[in-house]
């Protein structure tokens, strides 16, 4: 499963880009606001950071408005993957756009029917918001089985994006369900490789290392 972040953050994406093992970015009108400066200005260091699919969401709500800001968000980069609401407007700006070979990823993606035709439309990635649905009392990886199953079926070529996930499990669930990608805040990114049994074998082997360098050097000035 590729890994993105789901921040408008350079600090996070350095930080976590620096592992070596973040795949893309996702950012939304609302990561962005948190940031200061310009967004178009964070887009393009973001995509000069990571060099795979940087989402960049149009507000716009109207398709013929999606269609303007999704080709300008295209020509900013070419790592840019334009995000549109699944809403009908989404649906005729994605199927315009797609036609012209830009990629879309579908957002605000809640339900498998809203899948189905985010794929027909042509989208590249669909984004079902899995703890926004946790959120109402109904199982979001239940969503997330249904699309994979669904575009599994017919050879769908639209990626399954597992978006909005809270923490570690959330990611586990994600990959064993066969999403393509799992998109995460950076304190679930973190999380992912602690584990306190390594910490205390790696304390354990420190202190060993140290001991049996102290006995051989006793050893050697006997
Ligand atoms: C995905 O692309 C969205 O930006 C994101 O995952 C939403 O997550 P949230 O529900 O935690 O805001």
């Amino acid at each position: 499963m590729k890994i993105f972040l789901d921040t408008a953050s350079l600090k996070e994406i350095r930080e976590a880009a620096a592992l070596g093992v973040v795949d893309g970015i996702t950012t939304n009108p609302t990561l962005l606001s948190k940031e200061s400066g310009e967004p178009e200005d964070i887009l393009v260091q973001i995509c000069e950071t990571v060099n795979g699919p940087i989402s960049a969401e149009v507000v716009a709500t109207d398709a013929e408005g999606m269609m303007r800001e999704g080709r300008h968000w295209a020509g900013v980069h070419r790592n840019i993957v334009v995000k549109c609401p699944c809403t009908t407007e989404g649906l005729k700006a994605t199927k315009a756009l797609s036609s012209e070979g830009i990629r879309i990823n579908m957002t605000l993606v809640f339900s498998a029917t809203q899948a189905l035709l985010a794929a027909k439309a042509g989208a590249s990635i669909c984004s079902p918001f899995v703890g926004r649905i946790d959120d109402i009392a109904s199982p979001g990886m239940e969503v997330v089985r249904d699309i994979v199953q669904i575009y599994r079926n017919y050879s769908f070529p639209c990626e399954v994006l597992a978006a909005s996930l809270r923490h570690p499990m959330h990611v586990v669930e994600a990959a064993k369900l066969g999403a393509h990608i799992g998109t995460m805040p950076y304190s679930v990114f973190t999380a992912l490789v602690k584990h306190p049994l390594t910490d205390i074998g790696l304390k354990k082997f420190l202190e060993d290392w140290e001991k049996a360098k102290k006995e051989m050097g006793a050893k050697a000035a006997r």
